[in-house]
């Protein structure tokens, strides 16, 4: 993780050193402050299942499940009552109708092209769309399915010992989406094969571009001279979903696919270009990955990408109007008027928080229309202000300063360039923003701040009232109310909701808004009851080094919003993240993706690795690790978490 952000932006720690968040403004809590008593120490991870690291004594107000202990082991563990049953690994067949058989080879000998037609590799966010379309049904239904990035090192039957244009291919083939079509049969949930819905979109299949920045000259190309095509789409992390029934899949860290056989400019290093990459060797034999060669091919990435899951054959289009930075989440909110406020994150440490607002008004009778929504709009980005209060600051050709002065000479530069305009109109740098999750009924926002370990260190911005540790190391969840509720709305009014790490160690002002250890927050997800579901990633190598080491594998857990209790519903298998959460409609199945089990600390995999960290989900000796999408229900069938 790179920090490219080296702007000079309001650093509110001056002002509110010691005072944090006003406590009015705080979540109260409900029934007393859970008390937890915390184990000692957890060891090494790899292979152990950890000791019980907490006891719950509180009452729950909305939180149905017992609480389970922390595990470091090669498994996942639920809550009582449950059951998780693995559907879709990386390498399974996606299914798509009229395409060859493609098994999976455990060996990972399987070609570029039998790649192309089966999982990619480190499956992210992903969405539920029942079937029929416009229905609710809860048996029937599409998952939609990013696959965020590739460890070649685990691809390749060989890992990287040798490299070609095969291997690039594969990789390439690796990422993107899936788009499989799933029943359940009895409680028995299982992927339809054939279908006429499966389908993957990878890194090299044609993308149209929209939207302001279509077309300009920064999105030309030596393959591309309208500007208005790309091919492919690449380290779709978070995702997002529209009331007219499309996915959005959101663009993070394509900066990492690029080598510069020149010297990299300040605006390509605003985006993290670097020289060398940061090890991905696709340049070596797919000359667009150099950005010395082809300077405009990383304008096309770090987009919001919309598609219809229903219609297999339909093209997914880049949305320019919302901007161009490491895009995590694309949530949706829809305003009392019609109009629809998507926020992001911008997942890098100091990097921001944006909304977008359309201009145009949502309509269920005018789907044509409803597929434009997105390219005609506002993009905002966020002001916390110590207060309490925030404001949303507009990214416009013309205002706030935006103009050709200071080197934006039209709205396309504006936003192929989002985060130097962001830096121009005084954003607040935030703790690594992550997924963002908007509450049904109240609108109210929560989003993840993963963890920034060099806040406050020399060179680097210290504690502010939104993001209040100097270092963040365990990251945190801020909650906003728009003006009036309204999603559209320029103000609004935060607090922190959770403070990530050990309770123990929570500072005085904000203890008691912590429920129980955990780390990473990421993933975020408000069920159809509002309960706030928590994804988290903490990385294998700060597990592996971090004395405070009671946090046990990555987890997903539940908090009340009202109470901000929090229980863990599941712990994942060594040195994975849990991410993806989606549910059907009734709230009787939960699909939940585990990323990268066995991930070898500072380091790509190594197929040869000695003492492999995981063989989940397949557990013979010799066997890969594989992300995989997993289903969980309770045993009684019941609503999940009630
Ligand atoms: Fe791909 Fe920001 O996590
Ligand atoms: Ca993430
Ligand atoms: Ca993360």
């Amino acid at each position: 993780m790179t920090t490219s952000n080296r702007s000079r932006n309001p650093r509110l720690s001056s002002l509110i050193a010691g005072a944090a968040v006003d406590p009015a403004r705080r979540v109260v809590i409900k029934g007393g402050v859970a008390a937890f008593l915390l184990s000692t120490t957890l060891g090494r991870f790899a292979g152990r299942a950890a000791a019980a690291t907490s006891v719950q004594t509180s009452a729950a107000q909305g939180l149905g499940f017992t609480s389970i202990p922390v595990f470091a082991d090669d498994a996942v563990h639920v809550a009582p009552g449950y059951r998780a049953s693995v559907l879709y690994r990386w390498g399974d067949e996606t299914g798509i109708a009229g395409a060859p058989p493609a098994p999976f080879r455990p060996d990972a000998s399987n070609s570029a092209a039998e790649q192309a037609l089966q999982a990619g590799m480190h499956h992210d966010g992903m969405h539920f769309f029942p079937l029929p379309k416009g229905s609710t049904a809860s048996d029937h239904g599409l998952l939609a399915i990013n696959h965020e990035y590739t460890d070649d090192g685990l691809l390749h039957a060989d890992g990287m010992k040798t490299w070609s244009r095969e291997k690039v291919l594969k990789s390439q083939h690796a990422h993107g989406l899936s788009v499989i079509e799933v029943r359940r049969r009895g409680a028995r949930w299982e992927v339809v094969r054939p279908s006429r819905y499966a389908r993957r979109i990878t890194a090299r299949t044609p993308i149209t571009v929209a939207g302001p920045a279509a077309g300009d000259a920064l999105l030309r190309t030596q393959a591309d001279a309208s500007g208005r095509e790309v091919l492919g789409t690449l380290n779709n992390c978070a995702m997002g979903w529209t009331p007219w029934g499309t996915y959005l899949a959101c663009e993070e860290n394509f900066n990492e696919y690029f080598h510069h056989s020149g010297t990299p400019t300040p605006a390509e290093k605003r985006y993290g270009i670097r020289r060398f990459g940061l090890g991905y060797r696709w340049n070596e034999h797919d000359e667009r990955f150099d950005a010395g060669l082809h300077p405009h091919e990383p304008n096309r990435f770090g987009w919001v990408v919309e598609f219809d899951p229903y219609q297999p054959g339909s093209k997914p289009v880049k949305r320019t109007a919302l901007g161009r930075f490491k895009h995590e989440s694309a949530t949706v909110s829809l305003a009392p008027d019609g109009r629809v406020a998507v926020y992001s994150g911008d997942d890098e440490r100091f990097e921001y928080i944006y909304k977008f607002v359309s201009r145009g008004r949502f309509d269920p009778r005018a789907p044509e229309a409803n597929r434009r929504l997105l390219d005609e709009g506002t993009l905002y980005v966020a002001r916390f202000d110590a207060s309490g209060q925030g404001r949303w600051l507009a990214l416009v050709h013309g205002k706030n300063g935006l103009d050709a002065s200071v080197g934006f000479a039209s709205q396309a530069e504006v936003l192929v360039r989002t985060r130097q305009a962001a830096d121009r109109v005084g954003a607040t740098q935030m703790d690594r923003p992550e997924w963002i999750a908007v509450h049904p009924r109240t609108r109210e926002v929560y989003a993840t701040l993963t963890n920034n370990s060099r806040r406050g260190r020399e060179g680097f911005p210290g504690a502010d009232a939104a993001n209040p540790r100097a270092p963040n190391i365990y990251g945190h969840i801020l909650r906003w109310r728009e003006q009036n509720g309204d999603p559209t709305a320029e103000t609004f009014d935060w607090s922190v909701f959770l403070l990530a790490g050990d309770p123990a160690q929570v500072e005085p002002a904000h203890r008691g808004t912590a429920g129980l250890a955990f780390g990473g927050p990421d993933g975020l997800h408000v069920d159809a009851r509002g309960l706030l579901w928590i994804m988290t990633d903490v990385s294998a190598s700060r597990m592996e080094r971090d004395a405070f080491a009671n946090l046990g594998a990555n987890q997903l857990l539940a908090a009340d919003p009202a109470s901000a209790e929090v229980r863990r519903f599941l712990v994942g298998p060594v040195n994975c993240e849990i991410t993806g959460l989606t549910q059907t409609p009734d709230g009787r199945t939960f699909f939940l993706n585990i990323q990268h089990p066995g991930e070898v600390p500072d380091a790509r995999a190594d197929p040869t690795w000695p003492d492999r960290y995981s063989r989940w989900p397949d557990g013979q000796p010799g066997t890969r690790p594989r992300s995989a999408t997993i289903v969980i229900q309770r045993a009684d069938g019941g609503e999940i978490g009630r």
